[in-house]
């Protein structure tokens, strides 16, 4: 229990909560009385073949940005119409530099007024989380698109869901709703320290009861005992993972026969340069040809030519770096592209050249 505060600290800690929470209305009066409220769906967007993935895009305001943990900001997004989600789905973000990032909705899917989003600054990442840390505040406009679901909690007798830090995001909603039910479920839920792991209050309340969850924060306890997790589960238990590469390869090393395995990544399957080749790319509009190595992607070697070419999240989501291919037998490695897409073009941050051989691209 902590040490109650003296009298005079709690009359300031009190009127220091009760201007914030004055500060925050007077925010959402201002978003509502503005000329952007309410807010219309994106249908101006830039040109060409951008325009077909833009159509689906929305701007929503954000109305509220707090921090669930160290290093982890959460922002509550709001706008009319909002589009339906199941726990797992994820919305695309369009960050003011252009960039875009996926991020799991960890909100209340019954919330239609609002998608609600959380983001691990890395360091040493590719930017996107970096933006979102220190460009997306209250009041400020961002664009969206989906939700799209490629996560969704299965039909199954028995649950174990596994995170990793802020892998939690697309689970939460998960909990919430196995809870709901009274279905059978287990959390194990592992991340560096308590300090750093998101929603852990929250968590460590929906499985009072029965135990359901296991906290294990690598200061305290190292890492989670995956194998004894999934050794432990009966069979037809859908296992739901989602966190660090390491981690989710982990849970498919350990996972015992007769158990089913969903996992939620944030990288296009298949990447892997292990089962890549090399091979070479034309580009006949500008009379080049470029080497591309087994461990390096086409948009790279295209872009050490032509540092124009567009692109953006180099997952093989957004579809900024698609071009048309002319010739050759592309091995599709994107999620995004219809079959009719893939006939005559490819997202090149993504995707190879079938066998090592040759492709020619219209640029
Ligand atoms: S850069 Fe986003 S799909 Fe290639």
């Amino acid at each position: 229990m902590p040490p109650a505060l003296p009298l005079p600290r709690l009359r300031t800690v009190a009127v220091a909560a009760g201007a914030a929470l004055l500060a925050k209305r007077a925010l959402r009066r201002r978003i509502r009385k503005s000329p952007l409220w309410p807010l219309p769906a994106l249908d101006e967007p830039i040109s060409g073949r951008l325009q077909r993935r833009s159509t689906t895009g929305r701007r929503l305001l954000v109305t509220e940005r707090t921090s669930p943990a160290d290093g982890v900001v959460r922002l509550r997004l709001e706008g009319p119409d909002l589009p339906a989600w199941e726990p797992g789905a994820h919305l695309d973000l369009v960050l003011p530099s252009g960039l875009v990032r996926q991020y799991s909705l960890c909100g209340d899917p019954a919330d239609t007024g609002a998608y609600t989003v959380a983001a691990r600054l890395v360091e040493d990442g590719r930017g996107g989380s970096r933006e979102v840390h220190t460009a997306l505040h209250e009041g400020m406009e961002v664009e969206v698109r989906g939700p799209r679901n490629r996560f969704p909690l299965t039909e199954a007798p028995a649950h174990l869901l596994i995170a990793g830090g802020i892998g939690i995001t697309p689970v939460l909603p998960m909990l919430r709703r196995l809870a709901a039910e009274g279905a059978d479920w287990h959390l194990l839920y592992g991340g560096r320290s308590r300090a750093t792991m998101p929603f852990l209050e929250e968590i460590e309340k929906l499985g009072a009861e029965g135990g359901r969850v296991t906290v294990v924060p690598q200061d305290e306890a190292g890492h989670p005992d995956l194998a004894a997790a999934l050794a432990d589960t009966a069979e037809g238990t859908a296992v739901h993972c989602c966190g660090p590469q390491p981690l989710m390869d982990a849970v498919a090393a350990a996972l015992p026969p007769g158990r089913t395995l969903h996992l939620e990544r944030f990288s296009a399957a298949g990447t892997d340069p292990a089962d890549a080749e090399p091979f070479e790319v034309e580009l006949r509009r500008s009379g080049l040809t470029v080497p591309v190595a087994a461990d390096q992607s086409v948009l790279a070697a295209v872009r050490a030519e032509l540092p124009h070419v567009p692109y953006s999240c180099e997952q093989g989501f957004c579809g900024t770096c698609q071009q048309r291919v002319l010739a050759g037998e592309v091995e599709h490695r994107d999620e995004l592209l219809t079959d009719v897409e893939r006939a005559q073009a490819m997202l090149i941050c993504v995707s190879r050249c079938r066998g090592g051989g040759r492709l020619v691209l219209d640029l």
